[in-house]
Protein backbone atom coordinates (compact mmCIF):
# COMPACT_ATOMS: atom_id res chain seq x y z
CA UNK A 1 0.00 0.00 0.00
CA UNK A 2 1.28 3.57 -0.77
CA UNK A 3 0.85 5.50 2.78
CA UNK A 4 1.37 8.68 1.16
CA UNK A 5 -1.86 7.95 -0.60
CA UNK A 6 -3.67 6.51 2.51
CA UNK A 7 -2.25 8.72 5.10
CA UNK A 8 -5.42 7.30 7.94
CA UNK A 9 -3.86 4.43 7.90
CA UNK A 10 -0.31 4.72 8.35
CA UNK A 11 0.50 8.33 10.29
CA UNK A 12 4.18 9.42 11.13
CA UNK A 13 1.80 11.45 14.03
CA UNK A 14 -1.43 9.99 15.68
CA UNK A 15 -3.49 12.61 15.89
CA UNK A 16 -5.76 12.90 18.71
CA UNK A 17 -9.32 13.21 16.75
CA UNK A 18 -7.81 9.81 14.91
CA UNK A 19 -7.61 8.10 18.16
CA UNK A 20 -10.86 6.82 18.34
CA UNK A 21 -11.14 6.15 14.20
CA UNK A 22 -7.89 3.82 14.45
CA UNK A 23 -5.82 0.88 16.40
CA UNK A 24 -2.39 1.73 16.30
CA UNK A 25 -0.80 -1.95 16.33
CA UNK A 26 2.64 -1.05 15.55
CA UNK A 27 5.68 0.65 14.37
CA UNK A 28 6.99 1.02 10.63
CA UNK A 29 10.00 2.75 11.21
CA UNK A 30 10.75 4.83 14.45
CA UNK A 31 8.54 7.92 13.66
CA UNK A 32 5.72 5.86 11.62
CA UNK A 33 3.19 4.00 13.23
CA UNK A 34 1.26 1.35 11.72
CA UNK A 35 -2.66 1.36 11.99
CA UNK A 36 -6.23 0.10 11.74
CA UNK A 37 -9.35 1.27 11.11
CA UNK A 38 -12.03 0.43 13.34
CA UNK A 39 -14.38 0.71 10.59
CA UNK A 40 -12.96 -2.14 8.57
CA UNK A 41 -12.73 -4.75 11.47
CA UNK A 42 -16.31 -6.40 11.18
CA UNK A 43 -14.57 -7.50 8.23
CA UNK A 44 -12.67 -10.06 10.50
CA UNK A 45 -9.19 -11.00 10.43
CA UNK A 46 -6.73 -13.38 10.96
CA UNK A 47 -3.43 -13.35 13.31
CA UNK A 48 -1.00 -16.45 12.41
CA UNK A 49 2.29 -17.26 13.25
CA UNK A 50 4.23 -20.04 15.08
CA UNK A 51 4.74 -20.43 18.64
CA UNK A 52 6.11 -17.82 20.35
CA UNK A 53 6.41 -15.19 17.83
CA UNK A 54 3.96 -12.63 19.36
CA UNK A 55 0.29 -13.74 18.40
CA UNK A 56 -1.28 -13.17 22.08
CA UNK A 57 0.52 -9.80 22.41
CA UNK A 58 -1.01 -8.52 18.77
CA UNK A 59 -4.05 -9.93 20.13
CA UNK A 60 -3.16 -7.79 23.56
CA UNK A 61 -2.71 -4.31 21.60
CA UNK A 62 -5.86 -4.87 19.54
CA UNK A 63 -8.17 -5.86 22.16
CA UNK A 64 -7.18 -3.07 24.65
CA UNK A 65 -7.68 -0.67 21.92
CA UNK A 66 -10.67 -2.11 20.84
CA UNK A 67 -11.70 -1.83 24.56
CA UNK A 68 -10.96 1.56 25.53
CA UNK A 69 -13.19 2.55 22.54
CA UNK A 70 -16.15 1.43 24.09
CA UNK A 71 -16.45 -1.61 21.95
CA UNK A 72 -17.22 -5.08 24.11
CA UNK A 73 -14.78 -7.31 23.63
CA UNK A 74 -14.58 -11.04 24.25
CA UNK A 75 -10.72 -12.93 24.45
CA UNK A 76 -10.60 -16.78 24.31
CA UNK A 77 -7.31 -17.01 26.48
CA UNK A 78 -6.36 -20.59 26.15
CA UNK A 79 -3.22 -21.34 28.11
CA UNK A 80 -4.00 -18.59 30.37
CA UNK A 81 -1.10 -16.52 29.24
CA UNK A 82 -3.44 -13.09 27.84
CA UNK A 83 -5.15 -12.90 30.96
CA UNK A 84 -3.33 -9.99 31.89
CA UNK A 85 -5.78 -7.20 30.99
CA UNK A 86 -6.97 -6.19 34.28
CA UNK A 87 -3.21 -5.43 35.36
CA UNK A 88 -0.98 -2.29 34.10
CA UNK A 89 1.99 -3.18 32.25
CA UNK A 90 5.76 -2.06 32.55
CA UNK A 91 7.12 1.22 30.60
CA UNK A 92 7.96 -0.20 26.75
CA UNK A 93 10.96 -0.26 25.20
CA UNK A 94 11.35 2.99 22.83
CA UNK A 95 11.27 0.82 19.33
CA UNK A 96 7.67 -0.76 20.87
CA UNK A 97 6.62 2.23 22.57
CA UNK A 98 3.13 3.59 21.02
CA UNK A 99 1.18 6.33 22.22
CA UNK A 100 -0.55 4.77 25.06
CA UNK A 101 0.72 4.57 29.02
CA UNK A 102 0.31 1.46 30.62
CA UNK A 103 -2.88 1.19 32.38
CA UNK A 104 -5.13 -1.53 33.62
CA UNK A 105 -8.77 -2.40 31.76
CA UNK A 106 -11.72 -3.33 33.82
CA UNK A 107 -12.12 -7.12 33.18
CA UNK A 108 -14.46 -9.84 33.68
CA UNK A 109 -13.08 -13.62 33.52
CA UNK A 110 -15.12 -15.88 32.62
CA UNK A 111 -14.25 -20.34 32.71
CA UNK A 112 -16.09 -23.51 31.75
CA UNK A 113 -16.20 -24.67 35.33
CA UNK A 114 -16.38 -23.38 38.88
CA UNK A 115 -14.32 -20.48 38.56
CA UNK A 116 -14.55 -16.72 37.75
CA UNK A 117 -18.10 -16.37 36.34
CA UNK A 118 -19.68 -19.56 34.17
CA UNK A 119 -20.56 -19.44 30.75
CA UNK A 120 -23.40 -21.10 29.86
CA UNK A 121 -25.71 -21.39 26.86
CA UNK A 122 -28.62 -23.54 25.83
CA UNK A 123 -28.07 -26.54 23.62
CA UNK A 124 -31.00 -25.61 21.92
CA UNK A 125 -29.51 -21.94 21.08
CA UNK A 126 -26.09 -24.17 19.58
CA UNK A 127 -27.90 -26.01 17.48
CA UNK A 128 -27.10 -29.68 15.86
CA UNK A 129 -23.46 -28.37 14.10
CA UNK A 130 -21.46 -26.91 16.42
CA UNK A 131 -23.05 -29.78 18.44
CA UNK A 132 -22.04 -32.98 16.76
CA UNK A 133 -18.18 -31.04 16.25
CA UNK A 134 -18.20 -30.78 20.30
CA UNK A 135 -19.00 -34.73 20.37
CA UNK A 136 -17.52 -35.97 17.20
CA UNK A 137 -20.04 -37.25 15.58
CA UNK A 138 -19.84 -39.25 12.12
CA UNK A 139 -22.04 -37.60 8.96
CA UNK A 140 -24.75 -40.65 10.32
CA UNK A 141 -25.17 -39.34 13.71
CA UNK A 142 -24.69 -35.87 12.76
CA UNK A 143 -27.91 -36.32 10.72
CA UNK A 144 -29.56 -37.77 13.47
CA UNK A 145 -28.49 -34.87 15.74
CA UNK A 146 -30.45 -32.84 13.15
CA UNK A 147 -33.18 -34.78 13.44
CA UNK A 148 -33.66 -34.49 17.12
CA UNK A 149 -33.20 -30.82 16.85
CA UNK A 150 -36.31 -30.30 14.70
CA UNK A 151 -38.33 -32.72 16.45
CA UNK A 152 -37.61 -30.09 19.44
CA UNK A 153 -38.89 -27.52 17.03
CA UNK A 154 -41.34 -28.95 15.65
CA UNK A 155 -43.24 -30.06 19.18
CA UNK A 156 -41.99 -27.03 21.09
CA UNK A 157 -40.00 -28.76 22.97
CA UNK A 158 -37.21 -28.07 25.42
CA UNK A 159 -33.66 -28.86 25.01
CA UNK A 160 -31.40 -26.07 27.29
CA UNK A 161 -29.51 -28.46 29.25
CA UNK A 162 -27.81 -32.27 28.57
CA UNK A 163 -30.36 -33.82 30.75
CA UNK A 164 -33.26 -33.10 28.77
CA UNK A 165 -30.66 -33.60 25.34
CA UNK A 166 -31.26 -37.37 26.31
CA UNK A 167 -34.49 -37.68 27.11
CA UNK A 168 -35.30 -35.93 23.68
CA UNK A 169 -32.97 -38.48 22.15
CA UNK A 170 -34.21 -41.59 24.77
CA UNK A 171 -38.10 -39.93 23.78
CA UNK A 172 -37.19 -40.26 19.97
CA UNK A 173 -36.45 -44.23 19.96
CA UNK A 174 -39.16 -45.20 22.28
CA UNK A 175 -41.40 -42.98 19.65
CA UNK A 176 -39.96 -44.75 17.05
CA UNK A 177 -39.30 -41.36 15.46
CA UNK A 178 -39.10 -41.83 11.11
CA UNK A 179 -35.01 -41.96 10.09
CA UNK A 180 -33.90 -42.86 13.68
CA UNK A 181 -31.55 -45.86 14.49
CA UNK A 182 -31.65 -47.06 18.06
CA UNK A 183 -27.66 -48.02 17.78
CA UNK A 184 -26.31 -44.54 16.33
CA UNK A 185 -28.79 -42.50 19.31
CA UNK A 186 -27.02 -45.06 21.78
CA UNK A 187 -23.23 -44.09 20.65
CA UNK A 188 -24.55 -40.20 20.70
CA UNK A 189 -26.10 -40.86 24.40
CA UNK A 190 -22.68 -42.28 25.33
CA UNK A 191 -20.67 -39.59 24.45
CA UNK A 192 -22.89 -36.75 25.65
CA UNK A 193 -22.76 -38.23 28.95
CA UNK A 194 -18.58 -38.73 28.66
CA UNK A 195 -19.10 -34.81 28.05
CA UNK A 196 -20.87 -34.63 31.03
CA UNK A 197 -18.46 -36.35 33.49
CA UNK A 198 -15.52 -34.74 31.54
CA UNK A 199 -16.67 -31.48 33.39
CA UNK A 200 -17.78 -30.04 29.60
CA UNK A 201 -21.80 -30.38 30.24
CA UNK A 202 -20.74 -27.48 32.72
CA UNK A 203 -21.36 -25.44 29.65
CA UNK A 204 -24.51 -26.07 29.37
CA UNK A 205 -27.81 -25.17 31.42
CA UNK A 206 -29.42 -22.69 32.80
CA UNK A 207 -28.55 -19.86 34.13
CA UNK A 208 -27.48 -19.11 30.26
CA UNK A 209 -25.64 -16.44 29.33
CA UNK A 210 -27.31 -12.90 28.52
CA UNK A 211 -24.79 -11.47 25.99
CA UNK A 212 -26.10 -8.13 27.97
CA UNK A 213 -23.55 -9.49 30.27
CA UNK A 214 -20.61 -9.48 28.04
CA UNK A 215 -20.12 -5.26 28.61
CA UNK A 216 -16.49 -4.04 28.55
CA UNK A 217 -13.36 -6.14 28.65
CA UNK A 218 -14.25 -10.18 28.62
CA UNK A 219 -11.57 -12.94 29.21
CA UNK A 220 -12.62 -16.60 28.91
CA UNK A 221 -9.80 -18.51 30.83
CA UNK A 222 -9.71 -21.62 29.30
CA UNK A 223 -6.57 -23.06 30.99
CA UNK A 224 -8.10 -25.70 33.06
CA UNK A 225 -9.81 -27.16 29.88
CA UNK A 226 -7.99 -30.04 28.71
CA UNK A 227 -9.65 -30.93 25.34
CA UNK A 228 -8.45 -29.48 22.72
CA UNK A 229 -11.35 -29.30 20.32
CA UNK A 230 -13.78 -27.68 23.34
CA UNK A 231 -11.11 -24.92 23.94
CA UNK A 232 -12.14 -23.84 20.82
CA UNK A 233 -15.73 -24.25 20.21
CA UNK A 234 -16.89 -22.20 23.41
CA UNK A 235 -16.28 -19.03 21.55
CA UNK A 236 -17.87 -20.37 18.39
CA UNK A 237 -20.83 -21.13 20.85
CA UNK A 238 -20.90 -17.66 21.53
CA UNK A 239 -20.47 -16.44 17.87
CA UNK A 240 -23.65 -18.90 16.68
CA UNK A 241 -25.42 -17.21 20.34
CA UNK A 242 -24.56 -13.52 18.93
CA UNK A 243 -25.58 -14.66 15.14
CA UNK A 244 -29.28 -15.59 16.66
CA UNK A 245 -29.40 -12.74 18.81
CA UNK A 246 -28.37 -9.79 17.62
CA UNK A 247 -29.96 -7.22 15.65
CA UNK A 248 -28.64 -5.68 12.04
CA UNK A 249 -26.81 -2.45 12.40
CA UNK A 250 -25.30 -1.65 9.40
CA UNK A 251 -21.87 0.28 8.79
CA UNK A 252 -20.50 1.93 11.51
CA UNK A 253 -17.68 3.65 12.60
CA UNK A 254 -16.21 0.77 14.88
CA UNK A 255 -17.64 -2.88 16.01
CA UNK A 256 -20.24 -3.19 18.62
CA UNK A 257 -18.53 -6.52 19.76
CA UNK A 258 -15.02 -8.30 18.86
CA UNK A 259 -14.17 -11.90 19.71
CA UNK A 260 -10.67 -13.10 19.82
CA UNK A 261 -10.64 -16.73 18.55
CA UNK A 262 -7.77 -18.45 19.91
CA UNK A 263 -6.46 -21.98 18.89
CA UNK A 264 -8.71 -21.94 16.13
CA UNK A 265 -7.18 -24.57 14.22
CA UNK A 266 -8.41 -27.11 16.17
CA UNK A 267 -12.30 -26.18 15.50
CA UNK A 268 -11.06 -26.45 12.00
CA UNK A 269 -9.43 -29.00 11.71
CA UNK A 270 -10.49 -31.98 9.43
CA UNK A 271 -13.98 -29.92 10.08
CA UNK A 272 -17.14 -31.14 7.84
CA UNK A 273 -18.70 -29.64 5.20
CA UNK A 274 -21.53 -28.56 7.25
CA UNK A 275 -18.98 -27.08 10.14
CA UNK A 276 -17.18 -25.09 7.64
CA UNK A 277 -20.48 -24.17 5.70
CA UNK A 278 -21.91 -23.01 9.04
CA UNK A 279 -18.97 -20.43 9.87
CA UNK A 280 -18.61 -19.09 6.34
CA UNK A 281 -22.32 -18.11 6.76
CA UNK A 282 -22.24 -16.60 10.33
CA UNK A 283 -19.07 -14.82 9.11
CA UNK A 284 -20.81 -13.21 6.09
CA UNK A 285 -23.69 -12.56 8.27
CA UNK A 286 -22.50 -10.98 11.00
CA UNK A 287 -20.83 -8.17 9.94
CA UNK A 288 -23.58 -6.26 9.64
CA UNK A 289 -24.70 -6.62 12.85
CA UNK A 290 -21.55 -5.37 13.72
CA UNK A 291 -19.21 -8.39 15.10
CA UNK A 292 -15.39 -8.62 14.75
CA UNK A 293 -13.91 -11.94 14.65
CA UNK A 294 -10.36 -12.37 14.88
CA UNK A 295 -8.73 -15.82 14.25
CA UNK A 296 -5.75 -16.75 15.68
CA UNK A 297 -3.99 -19.71 14.92
CA UNK A 298 -0.33 -21.55 14.87
CA UNK A 299 -1.69 -23.31 12.06
CA UNK A 300 -2.78 -21.69 8.99
CA UNK A 301 -2.71 -24.99 7.43
CA UNK A 302 -5.75 -26.19 9.34
CA UNK A 303 -8.24 -22.90 8.56
CA UNK A 304 -9.91 -23.81 5.40
CA UNK A 305 -9.38 -21.93 2.28
CA UNK A 306 -12.97 -20.53 2.35
CA UNK A 307 -12.32 -19.14 5.86
CA UNK A 308 -9.35 -18.07 5.21
CA UNK A 309 -10.76 -15.46 2.22
CA UNK A 310 -13.39 -14.13 5.11
CA UNK A 311 -10.68 -12.62 6.89
CA UNK A 312 -9.56 -9.12 5.72
CA UNK A 313 -7.21 -8.00 8.27
CA UNK A 314 -4.13 -10.18 8.38
CA UNK A 315 -1.28 -10.04 10.90
CA UNK A 316 0.58 -12.61 10.36
CA UNK A 317 4.07 -13.23 12.20
CA UNK A 318 6.94 -15.73 11.07
CA UNK A 319 5.75 -19.38 10.52
CA UNK A 320 7.77 -22.19 10.52
CA UNK A 321 6.49 -24.47 8.39
CA UNK A 322 7.91 -28.43 7.98
CA UNK A 323 5.69 -29.92 5.39
CA UNK A 324 4.80 -29.87 2.09
CA UNK A 325 0.80 -28.84 2.13
CA UNK A 326 2.06 -26.19 4.99
CA UNK A 327 4.73 -24.84 2.28
CA UNK A 328 2.01 -24.58 -0.39
CA UNK A 329 -0.36 -23.06 1.98
CA UNK A 330 2.41 -20.72 2.95
CA UNK A 331 3.00 -19.78 -0.93
CA UNK A 332 -0.95 -19.29 -0.95
CA UNK A 333 -1.15 -17.18 2.20
CA UNK A 334 1.79 -15.09 0.49
CA UNK A 335 0.21 -14.51 -2.46
CA UNK A 336 -3.01 -13.52 -0.80
CA UNK A 337 -1.38 -10.13 -0.09
CA UNK A 338 -1.34 -7.87 -2.74
CA UNK A 339 1.90 -7.52 -4.87
CA UNK A 340 4.35 -4.84 -3.21
CA UNK A 341 8.31 -4.39 -3.20
CA UNK A 342 8.40 -7.09 0.10
CA UNK A 343 9.43 -10.36 -0.45
CA UNK A 344 6.40 -11.72 1.37
CA UNK A 345 7.65 -15.61 1.38
CA UNK A 346 10.78 -14.95 2.62
CA UNK A 347 9.50 -12.30 5.25
CA UNK A 348 7.31 -15.12 6.72
CA UNK A 349 10.12 -17.26 6.99
CA UNK A 350 12.52 -15.17 8.49
CA UNK A 351 10.81 -12.27 10.39
CA UNK A 352 12.06 -11.63 14.22
CA UNK A 353 9.41 -12.01 17.37
CA UNK A 354 6.86 -9.62 17.81
CA UNK A 355 7.33 -8.25 13.97
CA UNK A 356 4.68 -9.09 11.41
CA UNK A 357 3.81 -8.21 8.41
CA UNK A 358 -0.01 -6.77 8.26
CA UNK A 359 -2.34 -5.67 5.73
CA UNK A 360 -6.23 -5.00 6.05
CA UNK A 361 -8.85 -2.73 3.88
CA UNK A 362 -8.47 0.39 2.25
CA UNK A 363 -11.39 2.70 1.69
CA UNK A 364 -12.18 1.29 -1.63
CA UNK A 365 -13.06 -2.20 0.30
CA UNK A 366 -9.43 -3.41 -1.32
CA UNK A 367 -6.54 -5.78 0.39
CA UNK A 368 -3.61 -2.84 1.37
CA UNK A 369 -0.13 -4.00 0.71
CA UNK A 370 1.46 -5.79 3.60
CA UNK A 371 4.04 -3.37 5.66
CA UNK A 372 6.52 -4.92 8.08
CA UNK A 373 5.20 -3.92 11.56
CA UNK A 374 7.03 -3.47 15.07
CA UNK A 375 3.98 -4.69 17.40
CA UNK A 376 3.58 -2.10 20.22
CA UNK A 377 4.06 -3.60 23.62
CA UNK A 378 0.68 -4.16 25.08
CA UNK A 379 -0.45 -1.34 27.98
CA UNK A 380 -1.52 -3.99 29.77
CA UNK A 381 1.14 -6.90 31.88
CA UNK A 382 2.51 -9.59 29.54
CA UNK A 383 2.70 -11.79 33.07
CA UNK A 384 0.37 -14.61 33.68
CA UNK A 385 -1.93 -13.18 36.38
CA UNK A 386 -2.85 -15.29 39.16
CA UNK A 387 -6.02 -16.42 39.36
CA UNK A 388 -6.91 -14.46 42.64
CA UNK A 389 -6.25 -10.89 40.80
CA UNK A 390 -8.85 -12.20 38.12
CA UNK A 391 -11.31 -13.05 40.72
CA UNK A 392 -10.92 -9.89 42.15
CA UNK A 393 -11.43 -7.77 39.03
CA UNK A 394 -14.31 -9.91 37.97
CA UNK A 395 -17.89 -8.38 38.95
CA UNK A 396 -18.92 -10.02 41.67
CA UNK A 397 -23.08 -9.22 40.56
CA UNK A 398 -21.86 -11.90 37.50
CA UNK A 399 -20.14 -14.71 39.44
CA UNK A 400 -23.05 -15.21 41.89
CA UNK A 401 -25.49 -14.67 38.46
CA UNK A 402 -23.99 -17.60 36.99
CA UNK A 403 -22.09 -19.80 39.21
CA UNK A 404 -25.23 -21.89 40.73
CA UNK A 405 -23.98 -25.15 40.27
CA UNK A 406 -20.27 -26.05 40.95
CA UNK A 407 -18.57 -28.94 39.90
CA UNK A 408 -17.45 -31.77 42.65
CA UNK A 409 -13.63 -31.85 41.55
CA UNK A 410 -12.33 -34.97 39.86
CA UNK A 411 -16.28 -36.93 40.15
CA UNK A 412 -17.35 -34.73 36.82
CA UNK A 413 -20.77 -34.89 38.78
CA UNK A 414 -22.79 -31.79 39.36
CA UNK A 415 -23.70 -30.68 43.02
CA UNK A 416 -26.63 -28.37 43.43
CA UNK A 417 -25.49 -25.59 46.22
CA UNK A 418 -28.90 -24.69 47.08
CA UNK A 419 -31.67 -25.35 44.92
CA UNK A 420 -33.87 -28.26 45.70
CA UNK A 421 -35.17 -28.65 42.09
CA UNK A 422 -31.53 -28.61 40.98
CA UNK A 423 -31.39 -32.15 43.19
CA UNK A 424 -34.29 -33.80 41.41
CA UNK A 425 -32.78 -32.34 38.18
CA UNK A 426 -29.22 -34.40 38.77
CA UNK A 427 -31.09 -37.40 40.29
CA UNK A 428 -33.19 -37.58 36.98
CA UNK A 429 -30.07 -37.04 34.97
CA UNK A 430 -28.68 -40.15 37.10
CA UNK A 431 -31.52 -41.93 35.53
CA UNK A 432 -30.96 -41.65 32.19
CA UNK A 433 -27.57 -42.44 32.88
CA UNK A 434 -27.80 -45.49 34.11
CA UNK A 435 -30.73 -46.21 31.47
CA UNK A 436 -28.72 -44.98 28.76
CA UNK A 437 -26.10 -46.84 29.73
CA UNK A 438 -28.47 -50.45 29.44
CA UNK A 439 -29.78 -49.76 26.31
CA UNK A 440 -26.26 -49.10 24.87
CA UNK A 441 -25.01 -52.50 25.85
CA UNK A 442 -27.67 -53.81 24.59
CA UNK A 443 -27.45 -52.45 21.43
CA UNK A 444 -23.36 -52.95 21.37
CA UNK A 445 -23.55 -56.38 20.77
CA UNK A 446 -25.65 -56.19 17.40
CA UNK A 447 -22.92 -53.38 16.81
CA UNK A 448 -19.60 -55.59 17.33
CA UNK A 449 -21.30 -58.27 15.36
CA UNK A 450 -22.47 -55.90 12.50
CA UNK A 451 -18.73 -54.38 12.46
CA UNK A 452 -16.92 -57.78 12.68
CA UNK A 453 -19.35 -58.93 9.39
CA UNK A 454 -18.60 -55.97 7.20
CA UNK A 455 -14.55 -56.06 8.70
CA UNK A 456 -14.85 -59.77 7.23
CA UNK A 457 -16.41 -58.30 3.62
CA UNK A 458 -13.99 -55.76 3.22
CA UNK A 459 -11.01 -58.29 4.02
CA UNK A 460 -12.98 -60.73 1.49
CA UNK A 461 -13.41 -58.03 -1.28
CA UNK A 462 -9.57 -56.94 -0.13
CA UNK A 463 -8.20 -60.27 -1.20
CA UNK A 464 -10.28 -60.58 -4.82
CA UNK A 465 -9.07 -57.26 -5.81
CA UNK A 466 -5.37 -58.32 -4.99
CA UNK A 467 -6.15 -61.78 -6.52
CA UNK A 468 -6.91 -60.10 -9.97
CA UNK A 469 -4.20 -57.76 -9.76
CA UNK A 470 -1.79 -60.16 -9.48
CA UNK A 471 -3.13 -62.95 -11.27
CA UNK A 472 -4.78 -61.07 -14.52
CA UNK A 473 -4.01 -57.44 -14.23
CA UNK A 474 -0.23 -57.45 -13.51
CA UNK A 475 0.90 -60.19 -16.00
CA UNK A 476 -1.09 -58.18 -18.55
CA UNK A 477 0.34 -54.77 -18.03
CA UNK A 478 3.98 -56.45 -18.27
CA UNK A 479 2.93 -58.25 -21.50
CA UNK A 480 1.92 -55.35 -23.24
CA UNK A 481 4.90 -53.30 -22.30
CA UNK A 482 7.14 -56.08 -22.88
CA UNK A 483 5.44 -56.11 -26.49
CA UNK A 484 5.27 -52.38 -26.95
CA UNK A 485 9.01 -52.17 -26.29
CA UNK A 486 9.96 -53.50 -29.72
CA UNK A 487 7.01 -53.66 -32.09
CA UNK A 488 8.40 -57.01 -33.47
CA UNK A 489 7.47 -58.94 -30.80
CA UNK A 490 3.78 -57.98 -31.41
CA UNK A 491 3.95 -59.75 -34.62
CA UNK A 492 5.89 -62.88 -32.82
CA UNK A 493 3.28 -62.47 -30.41
CA UNK A 494 0.52 -62.58 -32.99
CA UNK A 495 1.82 -65.76 -35.02
CA UNK A 496 2.31 -66.90 -31.62
CA UNK A 497 -1.67 -66.91 -30.68
CA UNK A 498 -2.01 -68.40 -34.01
CA UNK A 499 -0.43 -71.15 -33.57
CA UNK A 500 -2.09 -72.07 -29.94
CA UNK A 501 -5.35 -71.06 -31.90
CA UNK A 502 -4.32 -73.62 -34.88
CA UNK A 503 -3.75 -76.40 -31.76
CA UNK A 504 -6.50 -76.04 -30.05
CA UNK A 505 -8.48 -75.88 -33.47
CA UNK A 506 -7.01 -79.23 -34.16
CA UNK A 507 -6.30 -80.91 -31.15
CA UNK A 508 -7.88 -84.23 -32.18
CA UNK A 509 -6.43 -84.40 -35.48
CA UNK A 510 -2.98 -83.67 -33.64
CA UNK A 511 -3.83 -86.21 -30.88
CA UNK A 512 -4.68 -88.59 -33.57
CA UNK A 513 -1.34 -88.04 -35.44
CA UNK A 514 0.42 -88.68 -31.93
CA UNK A 515 -1.35 -92.06 -31.67
CA UNK A 516 -0.46 -93.37 -34.89
CA UNK A 517 2.90 -92.65 -34.21
CA UNK A 518 2.71 -94.97 -30.95
CA UNK A 519 4.64 -98.30 -31.82
CA UNK A 520 3.07 -101.86 -30.14
N1 LIG B 1 4.72 -6.80 20.97
C1 LIG B 1 5.56 -7.33 21.88
N2 LIG B 1 6.11 -6.56 22.84
C2 LIG B 1 6.95 -7.07 23.75
N3 LIG B 1 7.30 -8.37 23.82
C3 LIG B 1 6.79 -9.19 22.89
C4 LIG B 1 5.89 -8.72 21.86
N4 LIG B 1 5.55 -9.77 21.09
C5 LIG B 1 6.18 -10.83 21.59
N5 LIG B 1 6.93 -10.51 22.66
C6 LIG B 1 7.74 -11.43 23.48
O1 LIG B 1 7.61 -12.74 22.94
C7 LIG B 1 6.97 -13.62 23.86
C8 LIG B 1 5.99 -14.54 23.14
O2 LIG B 1 4.94 -13.78 22.63
P1 LIG B 1 3.45 -14.36 22.62
O3 LIG B 1 3.10 -14.94 23.93
O4 LIG B 1 2.57 -13.28 22.09
O5 LIG B 1 3.62 -15.52 21.54
P2 LIG B 1 2.47 -16.43 20.88
O6 LIG B 1 2.67 -16.35 19.40
O7 LIG B 1 1.16 -16.05 21.40
O8 LIG B 1 2.89 -17.88 21.36
P3 LIG B 1 1.97 -19.17 21.58
O9 LIG B 1 1.61 -19.68 20.23
O10 LIG B 1 2.88 -20.10 22.30
O11 LIG B 1 0.79 -18.73 22.38
C9 LIG B 1 6.31 -12.69 24.89
O12 LIG B 1 6.19 -13.30 26.15
C10 LIG B 1 7.22 -11.50 24.90
O13 LIG B 1 8.33 -11.73 25.75
MG1 LIG C 1 -0.28 -17.11 22.60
Amino acid sequence: MDTNKNPDFYSSQVAHSQADLIAILGKISDNRFASIPFKYLNRHGLIAGSTGTGKSRAMQVLAEQLSNVGVNVFVSDVKGDASGFCVAGNEPDKDRSGPFKPHSIKTNYWSVGDRFAQLRFSVNEIGPVLMSRLLSLNPTQESHLALAFSYVKRNKKQMDNLDQFLSILDEMVKTNQKGISGSSISVIERKIIAMQESGLGNLFGAPFLDIGDLHGMNVLNLSNVRNNLSVSIAPAFLLQLLFNTLPEVGDSDKPKFAIFFDEAHYLFKDANKSLRDLMINILKQIRSKGVAVFFITQDVTDIPEEILSQLSTKIIFSQKIFTQKGTQRLKALSNSFPKSNIDVLEKLKTMPTGVALISTLNSNGNQTEPKEVRILTPTTTMEIVSDDVLLDSTDQALIRKYQIMVSKKNSGQLQSKNKPEQESQYKSKEKIIKKTIKNERAFSIWDLIFKFLLKLLDFILKVLGKLFSFVIFKPGKNLFKWLVKKPIRILWFLLFLLLVYAIVVNWEIIQGFFGLLKFD
